[in-house]
């Protein structure tokens, strides 16, 4: 099952020129080839759906989305080349060239089964080529959980935590090895954001980390914000405040 999270696009996008740095990344790992049939998972607002298909002559990309908020503004992006649909990731259908993800596959569970899911998704030749976060155990995350665990946010989010999905690096370059792929890349980068200071770090884990915390403690939104924001003054004194961002890109590809 889906879960529709309240995405707010206006926010994701606050820091788009940060969370575009590893879309490049994941491109430069794209064997460009004309007349691909390709899948952006997790399309998000559409501006970097745009550039993939851009990027890729002669070919028909489909940017899928589950959060209507975030598919209104991909509309803008439509063209003969590139439509946007609602669906979920994790029961993707059809045959693709380009499986193409950045940013969005940590949504969904269970990386040893969907992996290998996708890849069986793919035409002969085909590509995986993915993009995760794999920055949950930096102190930001640390203090949201904590948060969390407090009496009366506890109580509101019935017990509620989400633990990123994300396996260790080591296990992509296994998972896709057990598929059969060829061509298999996996690293782990660490992008060096310089942001205004700790509150700043609480409004770019709103855009995502918290959208499921947002979705389940309603009236006590804004008493739980002040709360992260307090320890995470605390926990990242510095103004501007170095924020390393840790992610994992692998790709790997489908023999013929
Ligand atoms: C952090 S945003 C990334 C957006 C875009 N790829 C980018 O790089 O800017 C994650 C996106 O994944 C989408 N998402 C989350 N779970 C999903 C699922 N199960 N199926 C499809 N999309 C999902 C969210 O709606 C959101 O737009």
């Amino acid at each position: 099952m889906v879960i529709i999270m309240p995405w707010n696009p206006d926010l994701y996008q606050k820091f788009q020129a940060q969370r575009s740095a590893p879309f490049y990344d994941l491109l430069a790992l794209v064997d460009v080839r004309p007349n691909l049939k390709v899948v952006d998972l997790g399309c998000g607002t559409g501006n970097l759906t745009r550039e993939l298909a851009d990027a890729l002559p002669n070919s028909h990309v489909t940017g899928l989305d589950s959060s209507p908020q975030m598919l209104e503004k991909a509309a803008s992006y439509r063209a003969s080349n590139l439509v946007f649909q609602q669906g979920d990731q994790s029961t993707l259908k059809g045959d693709w060239d380009l499986i193409f993800s950045n940013a969005a596959l940590h949504w969904s569970e269970n990386h040893t089964e969907l992996i290998p899911y996708l890849f069986d998704k793919l035409n002969p030749g085909g590509q995986l080529t993915v993009q995760i976060p794999s920055n949950h155990n930096h102190i930001s995350h640390q203090v949201y959980r904590e948060t969390a665990e407090e009496d009366m946010f506890k109580s509101v989010l019935q017990g509620y935590q989400r633990y990123a999905p994300v396996l260790p690096i080591d296990d992509y370059a296994r998972v896709l090895f057990n598929c059969g792929a060829e061509d298999i890349v996996v690293f782990e980068k660490i992008y060096p954001h310089i942001l205004e200071n700790a509150d700043a770090v609480v409004e770019w884990i709103s855009g995502t980390a918290l959208v499921p915390y947002f979705e389940r403690i309603s009236d006590h939104k804004d008493a739980f914000l002040e709360s992260i924001r307090v320890k995470m003054r605390t926990a990242m004194p510095d103004s501007p405040v170095f924020y390393p961002f840790r992610r994992i890109l692998f790709s790997a590809r489908k023999p013929q």
